[in-house]
């Protein structure tokens, strides 16, 4: 089993940004917690990081092609803006978990909507980067199904 871990704009910034709201580890922290809980899992994963929406877009696109099973998408700020990135997710029509590290639902107004969320049949929000295992897990136990 495959997996593909898509993380949006200003991500790779994690550790420095916004630290009250993400916390203190970085974006290798991340990477590091992903592929431990993908060895937990018994799969492979593939991480992506872009701040370019065009980007997101082919790599989406291109897990149709490569053998992926399923898609774990954290689209950052594109959450909120991105109808591109939604079609792309419906375009490869694989399994697709939405991922925020914040709780979306408890900040500005402009971060309640989520295009790409339309696409995805489960959503782990505000868990921190705990919601990247609990995502994939639900893909595993979805992809078994
Ligand atoms: C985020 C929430 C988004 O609103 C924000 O633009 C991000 C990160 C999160 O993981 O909490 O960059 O997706």
């Amino acid at each position: 089993m495959k997996l593909l871990i898509v993380n949006g704009p200003n991500l790779n910034m994690l550790g420095i940004r916004e630290k009250h709201i993400y916390g203190d580890r970085d974006y290798d922290a991340l990477c590091a917690l992903i592929r431990a809980e993908a060895d937990r899992l018994g799969c492979e994963v593939e991480l992506f990081q872009s701040n370019h929406e065009g980007a997101i877009v082919d790599r989406i696109q291109q897990a149709y092609f490569d053998g992926t099973d399923g898609i774990v998408i954290n689209p950052a700020a594109y959450t909120h803006t991105s109808v591109a990135i939604l079609d792309a997710l419906k375009a490869v029509q694989l399994p697709a978990a939405e991922v925020h590290i914040s709780d979306v639902s408890k900040r500005e107004p402009f971060r309640q909507i989520s295009y790409a969320g339309m696409a995805c049949g489960a959503h782990f929000i505000g868990l921190g980067f705990q919601g990247y295992g609990k995502a994939m897990e639900w893909l595993v136990e979805t992809l078994k199904k």
